[in-house]
């Protein structure tokens, strides 16, 4: 890397974890990455990886506007950048791309402009830009996020994550905006339903704070979201159900979906069969997926400042740690 370059990675989220819709976020190991520098020319987006088509690579795209914002905010002057973007984390299943996006572009816009943002400051952006705070908090942060927005003002709570907490995702093939996953749901909600939420979203939290996993199979249960959503997903309550059956801890739908999620005791040995239950309901429901078993990521974004003398392409920098 050249001096003035920096070099963000960032790991992808999921959100809600059942209950906690809009609140709850956990990082994932899987990440995207994301360089950039200022340059004389003209902006330059560099896409690589298999899922980017469709991305624009002009002014319009996300990673060069949330910079610019940063770039205002912080005083300084950088309007055409060279941006390079490589990512493992697919687009649009519920597992935060966009948000990763965001934070990566606002990580390293301010690294850029001489770190004058704190975390805060890029966390209350970031919930501005996204609408909720769950996913960009979780990519921000690194492990579990706790948060509340009312708005104007995000607060969260970090929560380290179990040693032993091990996270299987389903990947359906097909797309799911978050959009019309947000449409499907009632304007408003059921009291008992409610308190069914929030009784268990606060157990859940209290859950993960307290290492009780044991806890999870019960707290991991939603009325909010996922029963409105579930048509949208074919093969979704059968998991959702019966998921613990074939020895998840508990399971739910990745933030908007379609992505199905189960947290599993590392220790377990019934890992395979979890496995085969997911792939086999979505099959029998006309849905082929692809399943990675990842881990909560821990660290959030890891920044790397370039330094003369180490040079090499993109790709060449990252090679080794992406699954390209
Ligand atoms: N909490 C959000 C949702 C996450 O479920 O709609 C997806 O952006």
């Amino acid at each position: 890397m050249r001096n003035g370059q920096v070099l963000v990675k960032v790991p992808a989220s999921t959100a809600n974890l059942g209950p906690g819709f809009d609140t709850l976020g956990m990082a994932l190991s899987l990440y995207s990455w994301i360089e950039m520098e200022p340059v004389e020319g003209n902006t330059v987006v560099e896409l690589y990886g298999d899922d980017l088509g469709g991305i624009p690579t002009d002014k319009t795209n996300l990673i060069y506007k949330v910079a610019q914002m940063v770039f205002a905010e912080a005083g300084v002057d950088m309007p055409e950048l060279r941006i390079a973007m490589y990512s493992d984390i697919p687009l649009t299943r519920g597992l935060g791309s966009s948000a990763t996006a965001i934070v990566g572009a606002l990580v390293a816009a301010n690294a850029l402009s001489g770190g004058k943002l704190g975390e805060d400051e890029l966390f209350q952006i970031a919930s501005r830009l996204e609408g909720h705070p769950d996913n960009v908090g979780a990519s921000l942060f690194g492990g579990i996020v706790v948060s509340s927005w009312d708005g104007e003002r995000a607060e969260k709570v970090r929560l380290e994550p179990h040693a032993d907490l091990e996270v299987l995702v389903a990947i359906p093939a097909f797309q799911l905006q978050t959009e019309k996953a947000r449409h499907a749901l009632p304007a408003k909600l059921d009291l008992k339903d409610a308190v069914y939420n929030v009784a268990n979203s606060s157990l859940l939290v209290a859950a993960f704070a307290s290492g009780r996993l044991d806890l999870i199979p019960f707290a991991m249960r939603d009325k909010l979201h996922q029963p409105y959503r579930a048509p949208l997903v074919p093969g979704m309550s059968v998991i959702l159900e019966r998921a613990t059956e074939h020895g998840a801890l508990g399971a739910a739908l990745s933030g908007a979906g379609p992505t199905l999620l189960a947290l599993v005791d590392r220790k377990s040995a019934r890992k395979a069969e979890l496995e085969a239950f997911l792939l086999d309901t979505l099959r029998a429901h006309g849905i082929e997926a692809e399943t990675k078993w990842l881990t909560p990521d821990k660290r959030g974004p890891e920044l790397t400042a370039g330094a003369a003398g180490n040079q090499g392409s993109f790709m060449e920098r990252i090679k080794g740690e992406v699954n390209a």
